[in-house]
């Protein structure tokens, strides 16, 4: 994956062979006249760009009629990139399809929940499992890779456009046939798939595979398991989809990787990335920063996490942007210093690419208020200057294009089948929410200035002394293996509320909560004692719980107890436990305890397992430290995520980006960026 990424993407079209971060935008010259288009080339020069995403939305421009092809004008888009050395990633057009066909094939066009189309006018109104989408998606994918196969600009495919952004959930007729196909496939008979919908209840036992539909808008609560089962299927459906279109971009140009934006951001959970990552020859993520008390908390999860999907290796930034976006009840411009910051704390995460939606900021459309690299005042602007300067910086940070994220102490297991079983309706609470949870812990470790991989199920598990599994909901019986072997060889295992509850068919755990890793944690849990909003109770370690509460037990004598509940029913009950084995522990904590009661907890936790912040005591909280790893060396980059200047005392290494004072002491100013290299051990 390494080295095609370095291969074709880094390289760009001049055919540079030295490895290199890549930079540039989705470009979509089709909304300019041709002479800005030459303008477009020589001010990418300037800006030091190497890489751009062309013809994401331009199908209806390529193919005005079902059999009418237009590529003069891309040829061209192609030729003059190509002389300005700029490479192309080259989109496959099948975004958004154009208005001759859902004239032609309103079949084609998703269906909402409560049996509503959703109708051309916007974009992606396209059904996953459409036999006729597929069909003239497909024809375009081969025209487009027949005729640049060739072509020197061409470094890799983009498939689509953030597939699932606006169609994950299509419950269509077509959806339902493709439903019944994807669960004959996954239970074999009808006898296994009553047993695990647990259609006992409520009457719902199907005598035949026709009667199965998606959960459409019901009477009331549609069947929890055939809600799991309909995410994962449409999750499955937009797979399929990917690696339809890239066998067919494989066989025609073998050698060009294929990749598609992911969207790992925010609260975009519909896709079960970690499940789609091996399909792409290398992984894009595309990232808007949502403003609030923890955004760069948030954006720095986020790429950690996309790092934790791409195993660890380098991963490409397709799409964030250089400052407001358009589509947020508010827009908010960035800071000066922000554009910098947000880019280098992707590459920080494993990034080796950075670009932005979009090239040249529209006249006309939805998104003429977006900002991009080149804005409406053009390029006599703050902001074009500081995409220069971020194109120079790059420039700088070319020794570590390659290089792989070091493993951290801590290790957060984020679990998409667990954020979506936790968060189903009929449930204890519906407040709970799996990311929050997940990022507030992030953010503890953050404070404390303690490093932190996002790591998924699929992850060697034992390279983190310290493993935290937040809402760890679906434990089927292989996890909990998994969990107590990782315990039993000296792990340290940190979990919380509503974890360990139910197997792969949502089935619960019987014997008392939470049943696959009562044992291991060594409670006993008899009922959950959710809370109401704005309702908090006290521990005796002066933290605050807040949403949930359990009656716990401690059902082994090496089970301790770390913090008490002092106020609400269960006071004088268990909150947060710890049973020791061997070298190892498995921690339970029982409530939300936010950022800031984790930060008093974490040390706790982290004690027993030797793990502390690498950082000096005055950069704990306000910088960030990731390291990357390649055979140029240790890079180390040094975050600051504050508003005033921080000095680092005590940091050796070569330093590739920021500056040392007098005493040699590393200084970052507000928001600012450095990067050490040592030498790899
Ligand atoms: C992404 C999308 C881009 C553009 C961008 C605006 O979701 O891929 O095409 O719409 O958002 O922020």
């Amino acid at each position: 994956m390494i080295s095609t990424l370095q291969s074709r993407m880094l390289r760009g079209a001049d055919g540079d062979p030295a490895p290199r971060l890549a930079y540039g935008a989705d470009y979509n010259p089709e909304q300019w006249p041709r002479d800005v288009w030459e303008e477009d080339v020589r001010l990418m020069r300037e800006a030091g760009v190497t890489v751009v995403s062309v013809g994401i939305f331009s199908w209806a421009r390529i193919q005005p009629g079902p059999d009418i092809w237009d590529f003069g004008w891309l040829d061209e888009v192609m030729d003059l990139l190509h002389a300005g050395g700029i490479g192309v990633d080259l989109a496959t057009a099948t975004a958004s399809p154009p208005p001759w066909l859902t004239t032609a094939h309103p079949e084609i066009l998703p269906v909402t929940a409560n049996g509503e189309t959703l109708w051309p006018g916007a974009r992606q109104h396209w059904r996953p499992t459409s036999p006729v989408f597929r069909e003239h998606a497909l024809r375009l994918v081969r025209e487009i890779a027949g005729r640049y196969k060739d072509h020197p600009a061409l470094v890799a495919w983009h498939v689509s456009n953030e597939l699932g952004c606006h169609n994950i959930y299509d419950f269509s007729d077509d959806a339902a046939r493709a439903f019944r196909l994807w669960l004959r496939a996954r239970y074999g008979t009808l006898e296994a798939l009553n047993h695990a919908w647990g259609t006992a209840f409520w009457s719902q036992r199907y005598s035949d595979w026709e009667q199965i539909l998606p959960p459409r808008l019901a009477a009331s609560h549609p069947n929890p398991t055939q809600q799991l089962d309909f995410k994962r299927f449409s999750s499955d459906a937009l797979k399929d989809h990917l690696v339809a279109e890239r066998e067919i971009l494989r066989e025609i140009t073998p050698g060009v990787p294929v990749t598609t934006n992911f969207m790992v951001m925010g609260g975009t959970k519909g896709m079960n990335y970690p499940d789609w990552a091996d399909e792409t020859d290398f992984v894009s993520n595309d990232h808007y920063v949502h403003p609030g008390p923890q955004d760069r908390d948030e954006l720095s999860f986020s790429a950690n996490l996309v790092s934790g999907i791409a195993g660890g290796r380098p991963w490409f930034l397709m799409e964030h942007s250089t400052s407001a976006v358009n589509w947020q009840p508010v827009n908010v411009a960035k800071r000066p210093g922000d554009l910098a910051r947000d880019s280098l704390l992707h590459v920080a995460h494993g990034a080796d690419a950075v670009c932005f939606f979009q090239w040249r900021q529209s006249v006309a459309g939805a998104e003429k208020y977006h900002s991009a690299m080149v804005p409406h005042a053009g390029a006599d602007s703050d902001l074009f200057r500081a995409v220069v300067d971020l194109g120079a910086t790059l420039k700088t940070l070319a020794p570590v294009a390659g290089s792989e994220r070091e493993a951290a102490a801590v290790g957060i297991l984020y679990d998409w089948e667990s954020w979506w079983a936790a968060e189903q309706d009929s449930h204890p609470t519906s407040l709970l929410d799996y990311r929050r949870e997940a990022l507030d812990w992030y953010s503890a470790l953050l404070a404390l200035g303690v490093r932190a991989d996002l790591v998924t199920t699929r992850a060697d598990l034992s390279r983190h002394q310290v493993l935290i599994a937040p809402v760890l909901h679906v434990v089927p019986a292989e996890l909990a293996k998994d969990l107590t072997r990782y315990v039993e060889q000296g792990g340290h295992l940190v979990t919380t509320y509503f974890s360990g509850v139910v197997d792969e068919n949502d089935h619960v755990w019987l014997g008392g909560y939470p049943g696959a890793l009562r044992e291991l944690l060594g409670i006993r849990v008899e009922e959950f004692g959710p809370l109401l909003a704005g309702e908090s109770v006290e521990l005796d370690d002066s933290t605050r719980g807040s949403l949930w509460t359990d009656q716990i037990t401690l059902a082994d004598g090496d089970t301790e107890v770390l913090a008490h509940y002092r106020s609400g029913v269960h006071a004088g009950r268990p909150a947060v436990t710890r049973r020791s084995t061997g070298d190892g522990s498995a921690s339970y904590v029982s409530t939300r305890l936010g950022v800031d009661g984790l930060r008093s907890l974490l040390p706790r936790l982290l004690d027993p397992a030797g793990v502390s912040s690498e950082l000096p005591p005055q950069a704990r909280g306000p910088v960030e430290l990731t390291v990357r790893r390649g055979p140029g060396g240790r890079f180390l980059f040094l975050v600051n995520r504050t508003d005033e200047t921080v000095p680092v005392p005590g940091f050796d290494g070569e330093v590739l980006l920021g500056a040392r004072d007098a005493e040699g002491s590393l200084v970052l100013g507000p928001r600012e960026v450095a990067v050490l290299r040592r030498p790899a051990a």
